[in-house]
C-alpha cells in the first residue's frame, strides 16, 4: 500500500493514501484533548471500579456503600440515644427537671409514648373527657409533683393487677341506701354551691360534713391522697350538673386508670411523668 504523504488540493488536508474511484480518503484523526479525556475517564472508571461497589457481589476497597452508611449512621444515632437513656435512667425524675438538655430529650420521648398509649382515654393534648381527667390544668385528682405523677403512671388507678395502684372507692351512697334520695338531692345542691354553681337547699351542709367531708374536705377541697377531687371549682371529671353529680353520689364511679409500671419500660415511664408535668399543671 502507497505510504507517501499526500495532500488534498481542495481541502489542503493530508490523505491516508487511500483511493477508490478517484475519492480520495482524508486524514482527519480526533483531536489530541478529546483523546486525552478519553482515556482519562478509562482510567478513572477503572479506579472507581475497584474502590467504589460497582461489581455485585463486592463493595470494592473503600468498602463504602449507601446501604453501609444508613446502618452506620443508625447506629451512631442509637449509641447517642442510648447515652441519654442511661443518663435519664440513672438520674432522678427531679434531677432530669434541672438539666435542659435532659429535660428535652425526655420530654421528646415522653411525647411519642404519650401519642402511643395515653392519648386514646386523655386526648392526643391531654385535654381528657368526661370520666378521663385532663391533664393540662392545675387541678389534681392525686396530686400533680412529678413524684405523684410517676406513681399513678406506674401503679394506675383501680388497677386490680397492681398492688400498689392507687384506690379508693367512693361508697355507692344511693345504690347502698346510705342516703335517701332527698339527702342524695340536699346534698348533690350542696355540692353545687361549693363552686357557686346554685343554692344550699335542706340539710345538705349537714349530710356533706357527715359523709362527704372525711374525702372531700370539709369545704369540698378535694383530698389527693385518696384520690377525692376537688369539688369546690368548675373543673370536673364527670359532671358539674345536677343529674350527673346525683348520678355520681348514688352510683360512685371507680374510674380505672391502667397501671404502665409493667408495660412500659421505667425510663418511659420517667419521660412520660416529666411531659405530663410539663403540660401545664405540673405542681
Ligand atoms: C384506659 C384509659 C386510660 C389510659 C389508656 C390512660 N389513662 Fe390516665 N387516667 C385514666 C382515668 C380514668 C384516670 C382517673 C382515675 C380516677 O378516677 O382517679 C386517669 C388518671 C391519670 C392521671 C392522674 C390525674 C390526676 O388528676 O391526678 C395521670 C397523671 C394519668 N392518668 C396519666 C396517664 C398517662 C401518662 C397515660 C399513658 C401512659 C395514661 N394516663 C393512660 C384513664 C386512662
Ligand atoms: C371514701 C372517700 C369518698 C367519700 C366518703 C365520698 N367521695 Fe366523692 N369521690 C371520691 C373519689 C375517689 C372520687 C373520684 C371518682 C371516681 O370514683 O373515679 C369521687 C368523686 C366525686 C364526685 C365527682 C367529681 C367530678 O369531678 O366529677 C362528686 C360530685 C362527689 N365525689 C361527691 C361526693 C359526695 C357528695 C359525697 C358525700 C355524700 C362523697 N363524694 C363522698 C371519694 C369519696
Amino acid at each position: 500500500m502507497a505510504t507517501k504523504v499526500e495532500k488534498d488540493s481542495v481541502t489542503g488536508t493530508e490523505t491516508t493514501g487511500h483511493e477508490w474511484d478517484g475519492i480520495k480518503e482524508l486524514n482527519t484523526p480526533l483531536p489530541r484533548w478529546w483523546i486525552i479525556t478519553l482515556w482519562v475517564c478509562v482510567a478513572w472508571s477503572g479506579v472507581y471500579i475497584i474502590f467504589y461497589s460497582a461489581i455485585p457481589g463486592w463493595d470494592g476497597l473503600w468498602e463504602y456503600t449507601a446501604r453501609k452508611d444508613v446502618t452506620r449512621q443508625m447506629e451512631a444515632v442509637k449509641a447517642d440515644r442510648a447515652k441519654w437513656l442511661d443518663r435519664l435512667a440513672d438520674a432522678s425524675i427531679e434531677e432530669i427537671g434541672k438539666d435542659s438538655d435532659l429535660l428535652n430529650f425526655a420530654m421528646a420521648g415522653g411525647g411519642a409514648a404519650f401519642a402511643d398509649n395515653c392519648a386514646p382515654c386523655h386526648g392526643s393534648g391531654g385535654a381528657g373527657g368526661p370520666g378521663y381527667p385532663n391533664l393540662l390544668d392545675d387541678d389534681w385528682i392525686w396530686g400533680g409533683t412529678l413524684d405523684n405523677i410517676q406513681v399513678t403512671v406506674t401503679h394506675g388507678v383501680r388497677w386490680a393487677q397492681d398492688d400498689d395502684t392507687r384506690i379508693t372507692e367512693m361508697p355507692r351512697f344511693g345504690v347502698d341506701e346510705l342516703l335517701d334520695k332527698d339527702q342524695i338531692n340536699d346534698v348533690a345542691d350542696y355540692v353545687l354551691s361549693l363552686f357557686g354553681g346554685g343554692a344550699a337547699a335542706g340539710n345538705g351542709a349537714e349530710i356533706f360534713a357527715e359523709n362527704c367531708a372525711a374525702c372531700h374536705g370539709e369545704s369540698g377541697e378535694g383530698n389527693a391522697e385518696l384520690g377525692a377531687p376537688r369539688l369546690s371549682d368548675a373543673i370536673w371529671l364527670y359532671g358539674g350538673d345536677k343529674a350527673t353529680i346525683v348520678e355520681t353520689i348514688t352510683n360512685s364511679r371507680g374510674g380505672v386508670m391502667p397501671a404502665w409500671g409493667t408495660r412500659l419500660d421505667e425510663v418511659t415511664v420517667k419521660q412520660l411523668a416529666i411531659y405530663v408535668h410539663s403540660l401545664g399543671g405540673g405542681q
